[in-house]
């Protein structure tokens, strides 16, 4: 078969299993060129949003995945371009997997392998804890408790935003639950707990469905609010997640935290809360960061004029700053750090996760350089270096 002939097939198999809807993944890998910007492996799947179908690109790269939804109109398009990127590719459909294979001058071979069981085609739902931690329809107690299920176990409309960020983060919760320790009791802090609508469904996703051996403790300033937690709790008959009034900062309570959360904790809060985790070498942190101010008023750098001399935009860009300081940080004690879409933006501006997880296998020396030029830059002296001990 020469280049073209295999080129036209390749189009007529795309073209096909992209009309029929046939696709259940793709995944590509060996890159064709040793590109820095080319990840190693990038997959795609289907996945039911609420405006439609789109398929869901997903890149491993530099030990960090990435996602871009494509709408289903662009796949076709989307795969022959990525596909001029990979010498390799496997499609899986319902009845069989195809390999896609580049030869040296780019022309394409396909090899079917048929499959004796045929398999479902019927793409994910992109939430998938819609289904799955949480869902709608099945009365959770705590949920009932909290005002956000009704007796029936049906979501109120009101607090569906609620419900949705709930879920978002015990899914989050659930893909590094295999990085915390086994064989002994997890002891995790919430700092600046609030009203712990996430605090109670931590426990409930750990110590209830996963049925692991936990502690966990949900600090806040706000005497009333921990009042209240305390008293659900106790309703509830959870013994081991506790409250308690307190800063964050003079938080004294443990020697040894395996996971910290700091979801939505005001400023430089979440700044303390992020130098206790790495005190305590505590194995998972998850962060929402908000009301990022501190670098709002220490920024300088003369080239940026243009840009903060408008301050709304130096509130956006500070707040970015920050946020970058903080992973980074985190990278240079030893964490792997992704910054992911908390909920979406429509449903709060503070959307941002920072999920660290303790790595042995981090390269400081090149990422100390990066960020120090970066800090001097822009003038600041972070909370994280400044309070640290
Ligand atoms: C916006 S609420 C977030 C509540 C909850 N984590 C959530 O995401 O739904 C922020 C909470 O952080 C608490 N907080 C702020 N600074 C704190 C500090 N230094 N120590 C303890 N709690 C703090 C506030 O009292 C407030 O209840």
């Amino acid at each position: 078969m020469n280049g073209s002939a295999q080129s036209q097939e390749w189009l007529t198999f795309l073209e096909e299993i992209v009309v029929e809807g046939r696709l259940i993944q793709v995944i590509f890998s060996s890159p064709r060129r040793k590109d820095e910007d080319i990840a190693r492996k990038l997959t795609v799947r289907p996945i039911k949003l609420k405006n439609g179908l789109f398929y869901q690109f997903e890149r491993h790269h530099l030990n960090k995945v990435f996602h871009e939804n494509v709408a289903a109109e662009e796949l076709k398009d989307q795969l022959q371009l990525t596909m001029e990127r990979y010498k390799q590719a496997l499609f899986k459909t319902p009845d069989a997997d195809i390999q896609i294979l580049a030869n040296k001058k780019g022309g394409l071979s396909l090899l079917t392998q048929a499959k004796a069981t045929k398999r479902e085609a019927v793409p994910q739902e992109h939430n998938r804890n819609k289904s799955y931690v949480l869902p709608d329809g099945e009365a959770v107690p705590f949920l009932i408790a909290l005002g956000v299920m009704t007796a029936e176990g049906r979501v109120v409309k009101a607090k569906y935003d609620k419900f949705r960020q709930i879920n978002r983060f015990l899914e989050m919760v659930s893909d590094v639950i295999s990085e915390l320790p086994r064989g002994k009791r997890l002891n995790i802090v919430d700092f600046g707990c609030g009203k712990s609508y996430l605090t109670f469904a931590l426990y409930h996703l750990l110590a209830i469905k996963e049925q692991l051996p936990v502690r966990i403790i949900g600090l806040d300033l706000k005497k009333d609010v921990i009042e209240t937690c305390s008293k659900l709790a106790a309703e509830l008959k959870w013994d081991d997640l506790v409250f308690s009034v307190g800063d964050i900062s003079d938080y004294e309570g443990d020697t040894s935290i395996d996971m910290v959360v700091t979801l939505h904790a005001c400023d430089t809060a979440t700044d303390a809360a992020l130098l206790k985790a790495i005190s305590w070498e505590s194995s998972v942190i998850l962060s929402v960061p908000c009301c990022q101010h501190e670098l709002f008023r220490q920024i300088n750098q003369p080239l940026l004029k243009p840009l903060l001399k408008h301050g709304i935009l130096k509130e956006r860009f500070s707040a970015l700053v920050t946020d970058a300081i903080r992973a980074n940080l985190l990278e240079l004690a030893g964490y792997r750090t992704q910054l992911l879409e908390f909920i979406d933006l429509e449903h709060t501006p503070k959307n941002i996760l920072i999920r660290a997880v303790k790595s042995e296998k981090i390269n400081t020396a090149e990422i100390k350089g990066e960020y120090e030029q970066f800090r001097d830059f822009l003038g600041v002296l972070p909370y994280m270096e400044r309070e640290k001990g």
